[in-house]
């Protein structure tokens, strides 16, 4: 049995869990369903170390790979002249990337490297080929017939993530591939894209950040495995077991590292929580769009935390903003009265501590998620034949960079 199968048996059995919206917090008693009900106690906690420890054996340390590689190739200080000027995170990326960059040239013999979404260039330790123009599913430009060239992307969004992994595998030209993933809430999954027009897909996973007129330059020469690509999941172990994740789970992955959350953001999720618990008893036509999803009510919070400091007043002033929002005719002072009543009566209750212990639970799941994510891509790889060796990398420190996990392969 394939190892990584434990992340996939944990993400299916919470896979409801992961992909709660907040919002419904209080509305669908998330104490009761979740905590109370025992779900997520000590046998979540035991399942969630496992995951770790395996995640932790199946990772290739820098230090082995260079060791494999015989490298001479060393980490850039920060304050070396190539990346001294950059902002401190970027020169710390480039800073860790770049090194095995030249490491998979050294050790392949490739002179060429295409650089994807290059920004203002990943690597500074080897010359560096970027690439202008959009890449698809089924065309890699900058790739010049016969010449060995290594593949590379800092934080590549979403699908962009995965055709580079497929282009690595089909393209004989490449013969390495070095590449850090981001915004996995962008990956497409066969099950969400029913009825999703073509373009929705193009542009919010594949060509994410490109302008409209490149996007429309490269609709032109689409072919059909364009509208076919499925970012998540690749590996044929995944693909046999209809894994399926959600777009929830899959943007709670995104902030594995970085939701240590503040009261103040805390308080807001429990605010847009109360908010729904208020319009559904009081107005259930403002409570959802006409698809049946949650309103939208943008950063009202901020601005109700600006005007009022007393958490009554506060949620009051945030229910009238809404109201105006969604432009709910009838929200005077009596319904604010009743806000104000409720905010009272949820935090005077276990509530406030529940959301709390909830989020922190989320926290955890979100971890295993982007693992399971982060296994898909490693499982493909090493489907491959063509890889010599291919390997997951903590490549950076999540405090400094929290999208820390690097693809590597080479012939
Ligand atoms: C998150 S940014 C990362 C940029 C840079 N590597 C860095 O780390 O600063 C992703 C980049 O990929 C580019 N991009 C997205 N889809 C693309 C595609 N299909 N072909 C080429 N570039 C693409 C975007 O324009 C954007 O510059």
């Amino acid at each position: 049995m394939n190892e990584f199968l434990i992340l996939k048996d944990f993400c299916d059995e919470y896979r409801d869990f992961g992909n709660a919206h907040m919002v419904d917090f209080i509305h669908g008693d998330f104490s009761q369903k979740y905590l109370n009900s025992g779900m997520l106690g000590d046998e979540f906690r035991r399942k969630i170390d496992a995951c770790k420890e395996l995640i932790e054996k199946k990772l290739t340390k820098v230090e082995d790979l260079k060791k494999e590689l015989k490298s001479e190739n060393e980490i850039l200080a920060p304050d070396s002249p190539k990346v001294k000027d950059m902002p401190d995170k970027k020169s710390y990326e480039i800073s860790q990337l770049s090194h095995l960059i030249a490491d998979v040239c050294q050790t392949t013999g490739a002179d060429h490297v295409i650089d994807v979404g290059a920004g203002k260039g990943t690597s500074t330790e080897v010359k560096i080929d970027c690439v202008g123009d959009v890449v698809r599913p089924d065309c890699l430009p900058g790739v010049v017939s016969g010449r060995k060239s290594v593949l590379v992307g800092l934080h590549c969004c979403g699908d962009l993530s995965s055709v580079l992994c497929h282009l690595s595998e089909i393209i004989e030209e490449i013969v390495g591939l070095v590449l850090v993933p981001c915004c996995y809430h962008h990956l497409s999954e066969e099950s969400e894209l029913e009825g999703n027009s073509k373009i929705d897909r193009y542009s919010t996973g594949i060509a994410r950040g490109l302008t409209k007129e490149e996007i429309a330059n490269s609709e032109v020469q689409k072919t059909d495995i364009c509208e076919r690509f499925i970012g998540f999941p690749m590996s044929n172990i995944f693909r046999n077991q209809n894994l399926i994740l959600g777009q929830n789970a899959r943007m709670l992955a995104c902030h594995s590292e970085d939701r240590i959350q503040s009261d103040s953001s805390l308080k807001s999720v429990f605010f847009r929580a109360l908010l729904k618990e208020f319009l559904m008893e009081f107005f259930p036509d403002f409570a959802v769009d006409a698809d049946g999803k949650d309103v939208r009510v943008g950063k009202i919070f901020a601005k109700a935390a600006k005007v009022e400091k007393d958490d009554r007043k506060m949620f009051e002033e945030y229910v009238k903003l809404a109201g105006k929002r969604l432009k709910i005719p009838d929200i005077n002072e009596e319904y604010l009265k009743k806000a104000g009543e409720m905010l009272e009566k949820f935090t005077a209750g276990q509530k406030y501590e529940d959301l709390r212990e909830i989020e922190g639970l989320r926290n955890l799941y979100a971890k295993i998620a982007e693992y399971l994510i982060l296994a898909d891509k490693m499982n493909f790889l090493e489907e491959s034949v063509k890889w010599r060796k291919s390997a997951g990398i903590q490549i950076f420190d999540p405090k400094m960079s929290p999208r820390a996990y690097c693809l590597l392969a080479y012939k």
